[in-house]
């Protein structure tokens, strides 16, 4: 089998004839191909004899240009590498014309490459992001398969609202000429595929508990899909989610899982992607020397990285945290003013924030919130006011966990549904497992895009993902 790239820079067998295909990063004095294959970040140095090569090959080597290269595999004398390639020969597989090829070898804005996300991944950067994020994605399957989790596949064209906050893409195949409507102006989504009104799932939740119900311990790993109109660098519109589902465990035994589930995919990935999370470090400090001194962060990425394995994180309940809040100062001039006085309100991400980087300085874990700010599924407390539901906390990131302890008792869902004015007609298949064998459950949830800006430390979701979806934005 022929080599990558990434084999051959391991190699130490020399003088043996390889041949090598990649994309041409740069090619200097007519002598020296940088070669990349997108298997490591390393490009391998091919030197070419260029007084025996032909003129009109070497004006093909531009940056870009796919080649195939066979030659002798030499230890090198240059600084900066051990082993190089003395070309034997070569051959051009693809041209790449130098005037209008958008990625050039030098530093390009995060903006111009979202413009060019199909090309983008051709960059260092993208290419150590992209790599972390597919060994993240082998480490969340490899740690619930390892812990005896079945891997469930949710739908994603549901009839649910599983958060209840509306934030859903309508399926329809109605052409909007033609939709019908109602005598009250609503659309008539009988006379629609399904027959009833569909949307692209924001959570696999709902239908994992049915199987955790049956299989014990089942988790989702797919896309979800929210319609929320938020600009920010941690949102978009379609992302991928990872959601545990677990009988008979309590909230406190879904922390721990949450806990021990995130150290361990980021220790997978520092020991298995060390040259790109080296080179991503060294990006993530020239950002943060960039920033004003009271902003940059006080440790390197893979000292983060490493002080989220090695330390616990830290456990408060919301009205601990209320409390923090009203008493700090989070600047000299002025407290936050919307929490002083109002046990209830939700946090916001300053308030996060805050907690995280200012004050437990760790990865916190937030539990029994209010019940009136939370999902109609979580479990009541016995004050009647607080539900178990936790969020877990990273800095720089916020909110990276939600998930709870869900409400196993049939008579008290039912009365929580009637509250919230839910159609308990819609949710009869949910109500169902609170009357067949019921038990105490949870299960959580965890943005994968956020845990993958948070391990390579990028500062914008839209670039972890190969195609972002934000609003006014999918031209890919
Ligand atoms: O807190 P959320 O809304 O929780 C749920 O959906 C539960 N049903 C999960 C469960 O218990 N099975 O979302 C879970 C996580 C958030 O903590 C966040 O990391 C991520 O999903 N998330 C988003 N990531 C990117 N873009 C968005 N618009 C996101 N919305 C939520
Ligand atoms: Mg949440």
């Amino acid at each position: 089998m022929q080599k990558s790239i990434a084999e051959l820079l391991q190699e130490e067998t020399f003088l043996q004839e390889v041949t090598v295909k990649g994309w041409v990063r740069t090619f200097r004095a007519n002598r020296f191909i940088a070669l990349n294959d997108g298997s490591t970040i390393n490009n391998i140095q091919c030197v070419v004899d260029f007084e025996n090569t032909d003129e009109n090959i070497l004006k093909r080597i531009t940056t870009g240009a796919a080649i195939s290269i066979s030659g002798i595999l030499k230890e090198s004398l240059g600084k900066g590498q051990r082993i190089e390639i003395e070309v034997k020969n070569i051959e051009i597989l693809g041209d790449s014309n130098p005037e209008e090829y958008p990625i050039q070898p030098k530093k390009h804005s995060f903006e111009f490459l979202r413009e060019n996300a199909h090309l983008r991944v051709r960059t260092n950067t993208f290419s150590a992001v992209m790599r972390v994020r597919s060994a993240l994605s082998f480490a969340v399957h490899k740690y619930f398969t390892e812990n005896g989790f079945y891997n469930f596949h949710a739908p994603i064209i549901t009839g649910s609202d599983a958060e209840g906050a509306g934030e859903m893409f309508r399926v329809t195949t109605m052409n909007p000429e033609k939709i019908q409507k109602d005598e009250n102006g609503n659309v008539d989504y009988t006379r629609d595929f399904f027959g009833k009104e569909t949307n692209l799932t924001v959570s696999g939740q709902l239908e994992a508990e049915t199987y955790a119900m049956a299989l014990g311990k089942v988790y989702t790993f797919g896309p979800t899909f929210r319609a929320e109109n938020s600009n920010t660098t941690r949102h978009l519109a379609e992302f991928w989610m990872i959601e545990p589902e677990m009988a008979f465990y309590d909230l406190d035994a879904n922390m721990d899982l949450a806990e021990d589930f995130i150290k361990n995919v980021i220790k997978y990935v520092l020991e298995n992607c060390k040259d790109d999370l080296e080179f991503l470090d060294q990006r993530y400090t020239k950002e943060e020397q960039s920033k004003p001194q009271q902003q940059r962060s006080e440790m390197t990425l893979l000292e983060k990285l490493n002080f989220v394995v090695d330390n616990n994180f830290k456990r408060v309940t919301y009205t601990e945290a209320i409390d923090i809040l009203r008493n700090c100062k989070p600047n000299k001039k002025k407290k936050f003013q919307f929490i002083i006085n109002e046990w209830g309100a939700d946090l916001q991400s300053e308030h996060e924030r805050y907690l995280v980087e200012k004050h437990f300085k760790c990865p916190v874990i937030l539990f029994d919130y209010p019940a009136n700010i939370k999902a109609f599924y979580m479990r009541l407390n016995d004050d009647g006011k607080t539900v178990r539901a936790m969020d877990v906390l990273f800095p720089g990131i916020g909110e990276i966990v939600g998930g709870s302890q869900r409400e196993e008792r049939l008579d008290v869902l039912k009365e929580k549904i009637k509250t919230l004015g839910i159609d308990e007609k819609e949710l009869w298949w949910y109500l169902d497992l609170r009357k067949f064998g019921t038990a105490v459950h949870s299960g959580f949830g965890l943005g994968f895009e956020r845990l993958v800006q948070f391990t390579t430390g990028m500062g914008n979701i839209r670039d972890v993902i190969p195609f972002p979806r934000t609003p006014q934005n999918a031209e890919f």
